[in-house]
């Protein structure tokens, strides 16, 4: 039996208008409503306040991105505050496109993270290796030293407030997505690493998703693994009927 409810996001990166946002948003909010499991849209910053109303249910806002100062002179800064006042509950960090295109970002990931969670918000946290990494045998290894950068130094880990998300970069975009089998494997060893550095209930209580080329076909069995509480869904996410399909798998697997 699941006992964590499964968390299915949709992040659009730089794509839809913001005269599209609603639209797109309230066909996917009108196809996944009556679902048993937590939708996340996060659009880009520009279309937050058009979503605003659809806030309610299952359906919650979610942000890409956030300054990792609380306020002040940071020419184009999004803050928490900010976000928070336009309805946002998750923002995402740490995602492998931010830290690829931006020098600064793996340094500023921890600021992130505690600028979210002094806020009250919630966190979806991304990791994952490349494809040169797992061809080396060095996949685990990579993702540990991640968790270890990011949120290893944290007192606690607050399930209600963090959401991981295993994201193999190899998988991203590229239509190739990790075995069910190797993504579970990879979903166990994070939650072994939060049981031995924070606690049972940590690792127990988390929710672990996948992403990377999620779609309509492969959510069936990614949803069967145990250890996969949900999805990060990026090009699926701008299709309301596929979104919705992967968002059911998780909702069929609830027993
Ligand atoms: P994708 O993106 O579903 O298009 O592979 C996932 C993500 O980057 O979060």
């Amino acid at each position: 039996m699941r006992i964590r409810k499964p968390l299915i996001a949709a992040n659009w990166k730089m794509n839809v208008l913001p005269s599209e946002a609603f639209h797109l948003a309230d066909h996917i909010n009108s196809l996944t409503k009556d679902l048993n499991v937590d939708i996340v849209v996060a659009p880009p910053f520009t279309h937050l306040a058009f979503l605003k109303p659809l806030y309610g249910g299952n359906f919650s806002l979610g942000a890409q991105d956030v300054h990792s100062s609380p306020m002040g002179a940071h020419t184009g800064g999004v803050s928490v505050a900010m976000l928070k006042d336009l309805g946002v509950e998750y923002i995402i960090v740490g995602h492998s496109e931010r830290r690829a295109e931006y020098e600064s970002e793996n340094a500023l990931i921890r600021k992130k993270i505690d600028v979210c969670i002094n806020a009250g918000l919630k966190v979806v946290y991304c990791c994952g290796e490349s494809m040169e990494l797992r061809e080396l045998g060095k996949a685990f290894e990579f993702v540990q030293s991640q968790l270890e950068n990011d949120l290893g130094k944290m007192e606690e880990l607050n399930s209600l407030q963090i959401v991981i998300a295993y994201e193999p970069i190899w998988a991203i975009g590229t239509g190739l997505n990790a075995s069910p089998q190797q993504a579970d494997e990879m979903h166990l060893f994070i939650r072994q690493w939060l049981r031995d550095k924070f606690s049972l209930k940590a690792a127990e209580s988390t929710r672990i998703l996948y992403g990377g080329s999620v779609n309509a076909t492969n959510a069936q069995e990614l949803a069967a693994q145990i250890n996969i509480d949900g999805a990060l869904v990026g090009g699926a996410s701008l299709k309301p009927d596929l979104f919705a399909e992967i968002a059911k798998a998780w909702h069929l697997k609830i027993v």
